[in-house]
């Protein structure tokens, strides 16, 4: 029997319904991370963990090359479609593991992930593999949703894995910023931006059971206000869970140059 909290079971079962997401083909993060990436025609990109693509095809029409790579083969089956739908030769995907990436050292000038590395086992690995194969003075820009404060990280991974079983970690800024300067990575550029998700739609997305989505709302119910303010949880008249707001940190970060 497959494991449901791996990452590939998750999004092999419920890959159709990503490639048609509007909040990953074309949410809030992404013109900020083309922003923080500043991608151009010298680049050789990766995008790790590129599910349907969607990062790696927006950064294909400014770079000579980007390469997407992700656990699950069916979602890179829907990545392969689009590009050859929509023309774009320089784009390949390839199936592999965010904490031990395929390449050679310093084989990018950069590379990113998005809505992603909150389902990485280790991701202080992933932050050294994407040192390990950036050239210097390369850069890692990342887009990941986390925890407003470390009090609240318990309460949002058990939200999030009740939902979506291959969740992991969610963790908070501070946290980030200590595990990517471990890494040797250069803290450069950050910001927030919120993506609000419907109840309903988010639970379909990742294919929640009955009994979660009631678990769910009980949860939600149990919070404090502050605590569903902080969540940005919205009810309707009748008490009902409507949405809840995830906030995506949008971060660029530098692999110093040779010799800096
Ligand atoms: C929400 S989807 C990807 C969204 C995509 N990056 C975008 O911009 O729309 C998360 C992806 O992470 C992949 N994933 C999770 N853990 C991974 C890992 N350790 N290595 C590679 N891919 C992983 C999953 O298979 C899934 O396709």
């Amino acid at each position: 029997m497959s494991d449901p909290t791996s990452s590939a079971t998750q999004f092999n079962a419920h890959a159709d319904k990503y490639a048609a997401s509007e909040v990953h083909r074309s949410g809030a993060s992404l013109p900020v991370l083309l922003d923080f990436a500043a991608p151009g025609p010298n680049d050789d990109a990766l995008d790790v963990a590129t599910g349907t693509g969607n990062t790696a095809l927006a950064l294909a029409p400014h770079v000579a090359r980007v390469t997407g790579l992700d656990l699950a083969e069916g979602m890179l089956e829907h990545a392969r479609a689009r590009a050859s739908a929509e023309g774009q030769r320089n784009a390949t995907f390839v199936v592999g593991s965010a904490e031990a990436l395929p390449f050679p050292d310093a084989s990018f000038t950069l590379v990113t992930s998005r809505h992603a590395p909150h389902h990485f086992h280790d991701l202080g690995r992933f932050l050294a593999e994407a040192h390990r194969v950036l050239t210097p003075g390369g850069r890692l820009v990342v887009a990941d949703q986390i925890s407003p404060t470390p009090e609240l990280q318990p309460w949002i991974d058990m939200y999030q894995r009740r939902r979506d079983p291959s969740h992991v970690q969610q963790r908070t800024v501070a946290a980030w910023r200590d595990l990517a300067e471990g890494a040797g990575l250069r803290w450069a550029v950050q910001t927030v931006v919120p993506y609000r998700l419907d109840f309903a739609w988010w639970t379909a997305q990742s294919g929640t059971s009955l009994d979660a989505v009631q678990e769910l709302r009980d949860s939600v119910a149990t919070l404090t206000p502050a605590e569903q303010a902080a969540i940005g949880a919205e009810f309707g008249a009748d008490g009902h869970l409507l949405a809840h707001v995830d906030q995506m940190m949008v971060v660029r970060l530098e692999k110093p140059a040779a010799g800096a």
